[in-house]
């Protein structure tokens, strides 16, 4: 079902919409709405992974040291912990040293980043990265 369009009148300062043109531009976006839009839309996901409650959905991913097996162990030990957040995990092995793992996740927020922050914390982890989207209900 195609959404309402609403047209509304925005004042900017003439800086901050000539960085913006220069950056849709670079970008190859067609039109200045289209650029608009998604920088809403992106407001509106950063607002509500600050926000505590509610359902979230991420990824979350990192890389660590193969031959620390104690590690291996205690990360699964922690998915086994969320699996009420965890809904798939992708494991790749990327050379004789490093793997990489791949978590989606969905629910709140604070349960999102608590995983991340234990994965963080476990020696052997090299690097987390969660990234943060929205079930894309209002996108
Ligand atoms: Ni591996």
């Amino acid at each position: 079902m195609a959404q309402e369009i609403t047209r509304i009148g925005v004042s900017l300062p003439e800086n901050l919409l000539q960085r913006f043109d220069e950056i849709i531009s670079d970008r190859g976006y067609s039109t200045r709405s289209e650029g608009i839009r998604d920088a809403v839309r992106n407001y509106i996901v950063d607002y509500e992974w600050t926000e505590e409650e509610g359902e979230l959905v991420g990824v979350v991913t990192y890389i660590y040291d193969h031959h620390q097996r104690v590690l291996e162990e205690g990360l699964t030990d922690l998915q086994h912990s969320y699996i009420n957040v965890i809904v798939s995990s992708v494991h790749v092995h990327l050379d004789e040293e490093n793997c990489l793992e791949t978590l989606i996740v969905r629910g709140d927020s604070k349960s999102i980043r608590g995983l991340a922050d234990s994965i963080m914390s476990m020696r052997g982890v090299k690097h987390v990265k969660l990234i943060g989207t929205s079930t894309g209900k209002l996108l």
